[in-house]
């Protein structure tokens, strides 16, 4: 045996040893991970997977919650529809509805659910009608624009979710939620994933996009957000598109969450990196603002 064999394997137990604290900080914990249809679309969601399927090997009790952003628009221009969206939410008629129902629970959904059974974990993918886990009342119109059916979530009864954690699975939710018409909505994934993590009372909600984080005017990586500056951020134009409900699910997650993260979701690991190591990644948001 070389010395630097040795050295290497003791750099690789040391690895290891340095997420002890971690995991024994957060093991029984439960974590609310949002992958973005943005991450997903570019990043290594195998990776991501296997970062998930970890956390629940070592205790913690990971939900993921998915959206389908670019598929569902891909498929929509296929059935001749344009996309259309309004501060960050996708304008949606029932044409539009069906597309993203059979986008997130025919194939996204099921695609993620079949990955992490190929990676040695046990899911079980759900949307919000199933049980129904989300009830949503549909939100009201932006500036006069009706959205149609795109919903705000108002009530989560969180016994599916927590059925599927105590069986050692990983839940993988669509963001969709069931009005009190009786019809689907669709809502916002990272607005869902905030809520959830309020309702199961998450330590930590984190939220996996195609970004490194809220970027400020000059382009630079917010390390650490409050809720007044983030604010001000988004009057000023600064957080826009999809970063807007981003940023407020973060802000709204704090009600219940010791904390948030916007994190780079192309990164490989960078969950495990954020949850296992003292190294912090992408933005942070906590309930006392930093001292600044
Ligand atoms: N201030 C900002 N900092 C970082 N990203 C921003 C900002 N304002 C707008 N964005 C946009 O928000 C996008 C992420 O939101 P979105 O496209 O909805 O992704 P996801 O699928 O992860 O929800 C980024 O790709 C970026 O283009
Ligand atoms: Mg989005």
């Amino acid at each position: 045996m070389t010395i630097e064999t040795l050295e290497e394997r003791l750099r690789r137990a040391h690895t290891l040893i340095e997420a002890l604290p971690y995991i024994r900080r957060f093991s029984g914990h439960t974590m609310v991970i949002k992958l973005g249809g943005a991450a997903a679309a570019v990043g290594d969601v195998d990776a991501v997977l296997q970062d998930v399927v970890l956390l629940r090997f070592v205790g913690m009790r990971p939900v993921l919650v998915h959206g389908g952003g670019p598929e569902i628009s891909s498929w929509q221009e296929r059935m001749g529809m344009t996309p259309r969206f309004v501060n960050g939410l996708r304008v949606t008629d029932a044409a539009t509805m069906e597309v993203v129902k059979m986008v997130l629970t025919g194939k996204v959904g099921p695609d993620l659910v079949a990955r992490i059974h190929r990676l040695g974990g046990s899911a079980i993918g759900l949307s919000g009608e199933d049980g129904p886990t989300l009830l949503v009342r549909r939100v009201d119109s932006e500036g006069g624009e009706d959205l149609g059916l795109v919903g705000e979530v108002d009530h989560i009864n969180v016994e599916p979710v927590l059925s599927i954690l105590d069986q050692g699975r990983i839940p993988v939710v669509a963001s969709i939620g069931l009005g009190y018409d009786g019809e689907a909505y669709n809502v916002n994934a990272d607005t869902v994933a905030a809520e959830l993590a309020v309702a199961l009372r998450a330590t930590k909600l984190i939220l996996l996009t195609d970004v490194d984080g809220v970027h400020d005017r000059e382009g630079g990586l917010l390390g650490e957000l409050d809720p007044g500056r983030a604010e001000q951020l988004v009057a000023d134009g600064v957080i826009a598109g999809g970063m807007i409900p981003k940023v407020r699910a973060a802000l709204r997650s704090l009600d219940g969450t010791e904390a948030a993260h916007i994190i780079d979701g192309r990164v490989p690991h960078a969950l495990l990196l954020e949850l296992l190591t003292a190294e912090g990644v992408g933005t942070m948001f906590a309930p006392t603002a930093p001292a600044s």
